[in-house]
């Protein structure tokens, strides 16, 4: 019966990793449906530290089967790298699945992207450099290589060789760079074929059947709304479909069966990497969330753009996502501020505007306008109902709440599983 999708509401790194982590012990089955390794997602449990990057966060719930969809690029070498990390540490990993139709991120797709980005020079993305947007266009091109195509040696040679036919040329001719043995790509993926196949399985045929048997599954995004490839601030975007659509194509899952989307809201606004960030704070305020946020990436160490909250970004997630609920994140971060402004709407051209531009000209031209929320200095962190709040953050939530246009059913006061309010459940 219920299946419900979890997703980033701003530019990612909104705290999904540690949601999805909460709910897990209430969920079956725990699924990623796009995007790779270019995730980061942290889960704190007790005094345990997890950064999860190609993992479904649900991986930490003994009870609960992780899925690796078929909209997720899989890099195997570092699926194996995090399985080891976590069979170290006594997590039992044995449950994973994995689609025959997730696409493979090759030793070739992870060159081009970070000679595609050196070539860009000051237009590059910033990408996290893991091969994402070349692998997502191979697949696209259809000339990508499946998990699949592992066990059976001769179509995966074929498939290898088309794909570096206009890639050598590329790497060659124009980045000036040696040629790729297609030989050698094969053997090195054939390498990961045994490894791989006690988890490989068709992942879309089993969550429907668990779905029929009123299995509770979750559907764990990537990155964020505006990092999707339509509906983010294109080109500054990640190659996939992190929004709700994108559970459904990258799990086989229809859209019927879905009956909650629940976007991950930080209180304030990051985000890694090139492209327009309309509240972005280049002063001691943006020094200062960084730091009391711990603001730096997970998977690249880059330290993350920091800025105001911003209810038009919060406005359209609501309205691309078809969002139900609100998972508001890190406000015990904005503790100690005398008065918080809070994007309401943007000013562009002289003109009010109050949701997010369609046009990339506009909305580089955007400028914040703020409405000041009374802050609060009392410590947050132990707040375990929505009562306990101070009332000024009590109305910074309400109002953050009536701007954002979905409900707000928790709110993250901390990293830890139990530092969180309930509000309305989620299952
Ligand atoms: P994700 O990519 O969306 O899973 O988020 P990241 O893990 O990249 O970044 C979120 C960071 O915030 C992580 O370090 C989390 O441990 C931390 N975090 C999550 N929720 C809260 C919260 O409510 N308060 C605080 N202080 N930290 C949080
Ligand atoms: P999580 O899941 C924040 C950003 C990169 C870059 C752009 C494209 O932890 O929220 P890519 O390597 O995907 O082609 O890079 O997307 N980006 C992220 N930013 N959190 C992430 O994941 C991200 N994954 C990609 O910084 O700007
Ligand atoms: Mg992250």
């Amino acid at each position: 019966m219920p299946a419900l999708v979890l997703l980033g509401a701003q530019w990612g790194d909104e705290g999904k990793g540690k949601a999805t982590d909460l709910l897990g012990g209430s969920v079956d089955y725990v699924v990623r449906y796009q995007g790779g390794n270019n995730a980061g997602h942290t889960v704190v449990v007790g005094d345990q530290k997890y950064a999860l990057h190609l993992l479904p966060s649900g991986i930490l719930t003994p009870e609960c089967t992780p899925v690796i969809g078929n909209g997720v690029v899989v890099d195997p070498s570092v699926l194996f790298s995090e399985l080891n990390g976590l069979n170290e540490r006594g997590v039992d990993t044995s449950k994973l699945l994995i689609s025959g139709n997730a696409h493979i991120i090759t030793p070739y797709n992870v060159t081009v992207d970070k000679v595609t980005e050196r070539f860009l020079g000051k237009r590059k993305i910033g990408t996290t450099g893991r091969g994402i947007g070349p692998t997502y266009a191979d697949k696209i091109n259809r000339v990508g290589i499946r998990i699949q195509d592992l066990y059976d040696e001769s179509i995966l040679t074929q498939k290898v060789e088309a794909a570096l036919e206009v890639k050598n040329q590329l790497l060659t001719k124009l980045y000036n760079r040696r040629a790729i043995e297609a030989g050698q790509v094969v053997e090195e993926l054939l390498s990961y074929a045994d490894r791989l196949k006690p988890y490989v399985a068709d992942t879309v045929l089993i969550l429907n059947q668990a779905l029929e048997q009123d299995k509770v599954v979750l559907f764990e995004g990537g990155q964020g709304t505006l990092l999707d490839i339509d509906h983010g601030t294109y080109p500054f975007v990640t190659s996939s479909n992190p929004t709700a659509g994108g559970a459904c194509t990258g799990s086989g899952v229809g859209p019927t069966k879905i009956s909650r989307v629940i976007g991950i809201l930080k209180a304030y606004t990051t985000r890694v990497g090139s492209g327009p960030f309309p509240t972005e704070l280049l002063d001691e305020d943006g020094e200062a969330l960084r730091r009391i946020g711990g603001e730096r990436g997970v998977t690249t160490g880059r330290d993350r753009r920091c800025g105001w909250f911003d209810a038009v970004i919060a406005r359209y997630a609501t309205r691309v996502n078809g969002l139900t609920d609100f998972f508001l994140t890190k406000l015990d971060v904005l503790t100690g501020w005398e008065e918080i402004p809070v994007c309401v709407a943007y000013e562009i051209d002289g003109k009010r505007v109050e949701e997010l531009p369609y046009s990339q000209t506009d909305f580089h031209h955007a400028k914040p306008i703020y409405e000041n929320l009374p802050g609060w200095s009392e410590d947050i962190t132990k707040a375990k109902s929505f009562s306990d709040l101070p009332k000024n953050a009590q109305a910074y939530v309400k109002a953050l709440e009536d701007m954002s246009g979905a409900r707000i059913s928790a709110i993250g006061v901390g990293p830890g599983r139990d530092e969180t309010i309930e509000i309305n459940s989620f299952i």
